[in-house]
């Protein structure tokens, strides 16, 4: 493929290597796709002023954004342009600001997250898109596979998940859709969900799973907006594993923490995963009004403590059937008849 990289941005000092990997990145995904080698990108850094401004003029969004893809898809007869076929298939241009924020609330590189980006508005150019949860399932795997030949993938990584504003739009319009809050309200619930999401990735990239492979990452949400993640820690005495939410809730817990704004869970699993029942009992203890399940793809699904635990078990209970102190507990009718008697040896 034909490269055409132009860097129109003094924000961000980008290197060599920056270049070389968004290359590689590119490279990899045309031959993943097939392309001839005649296809033709152009790839421009640029900063968040230039960005919104094209967000502005060309999709009617005015907010800088972090990817942007223009497909012209042309292709040029050998005879107009006077030499071999060339097949031009469109421009991507990445703000590098918004490149270097995002790499660093996710604790990558810079340079790996340009190459993502370029990698996903490569996919944009050839069709892809991720606006329907199916369609963004394929276009992540599609990412995946591409990632996968330049090792950056979430496997490579151990599970680290990229989180462009695209997911986090995602994470917006799932909110808008199930809710009939004012769009404030929404966006500033879909930023927490989004900043849980990205640090519960993070912190899964720490499970510790000899025993199962199967990582789980949490974070929750305190009423003065710390946020405590956790992963499951597993035990060769497997019943003393324990699972990523309690991990995170009982981290809070420790550091004074008792109200909860929100908690949220996530794995490799393809429907966003469900606590399991015990952590339904400690999220109930503590009354843990909004739980969001996810998965990598982003998609995600929201309960409250009383939809995961309906009849649950509560400190109400426990205060209604403790009996009172100093008082013998009722024997059972067997063990009334021979009170008295003197127990017989077996
Ligand atoms: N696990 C969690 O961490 N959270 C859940 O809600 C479900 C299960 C962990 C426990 C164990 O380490 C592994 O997943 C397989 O059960």
């Amino acid at each position: 493929m034909i490269i055409n990289y132009r860097n129109d941005q003094d924000k961000v000092a980008v290197t060599k290597e920056t270049e070389s990997l968004l290359r590689k990145a590119l490279q990899a995904g045309a031959r993943v796709h097939r392309l001839p080698k005649e296809t033709e990108v152009s790839v421009t850094l640029v900063d968040n002023a230039e960005i919104h401004q094209l967000n502005r003029d060309y999709r009617n969004v005015d907010r800088p954004t972090d990817v942007l893809s223009f497909a012209l898809d042309e292709a040029d007869e050998p005879a107009e342009v006077g030499g071999p076929e060339e097949h031009l298939l469109g421009d991507i241009v990445i703000s590098a600001e918004m490149a270097q924020k995002q790499a660093e609330e996710f604790g990558h590189s810079l340079n790996r997250e340009v190459a993502y980006l370029a990698i996903h508005s490569l996919l944009h150019l050839l069709g892809y898109d991720h606006k329907k949860a199916a369609d963004k399932k394929v276009m992540r795997a599609e990412e995946e596979k591409i990632l996968e030949k330049i090792h950056l993938s979430q496997a490579d990584l151990g599970g680290d998940m990229h989180m462009s504003d695209d997911v986090k739009d995602g994470f917006l319009d799932a909110l808008l859709a199930g809710t009939k809050a004012a769009k404030s309200d929404v966006e500033e619930a879909g930023g927490d969900v989004a900043l849980l999401f990205g640090k519960a990735r993070k912190a899964m990239e720490n499970a510790y799973i000899p025993y199962s492979h199967f990582p789980v990452g949490a974070a929750v949400l305190t009423d003065d907006g710390t946020v405590y993640t956790g992963c499951n820690v597993e035990n060769a005495s497997y019943g003393l594993s324990l699972c990523a939410e309690r991990n995170a809730i009982f981290k809070a817990v420790t550091e004074g923490h008792r109200t909860f704004r929100m908690l949220l869970v996530t794995g490799n699993t393809t429907a966003p995963i469900a606590p399991c029942g015990a952590c339904c009992q400690v999220i109930a203890e503590f009354k843990i009004p909004r739980i969001v399940m996810t998965n990598a793809a982003g998609d995600i699904q929201e309960a409250t403590y009383a939809d995961l635990l309906p009849f649950g078990f509560s400190e109400e209970e426990l205060a209604e059937g403790q009996q009172e102190s100093g008082k013998k507990a009722e024997k059972p009718a067997a063990a009334k008849k021979s009170a008295g008697k003197k127990k017989k040896k077996a």
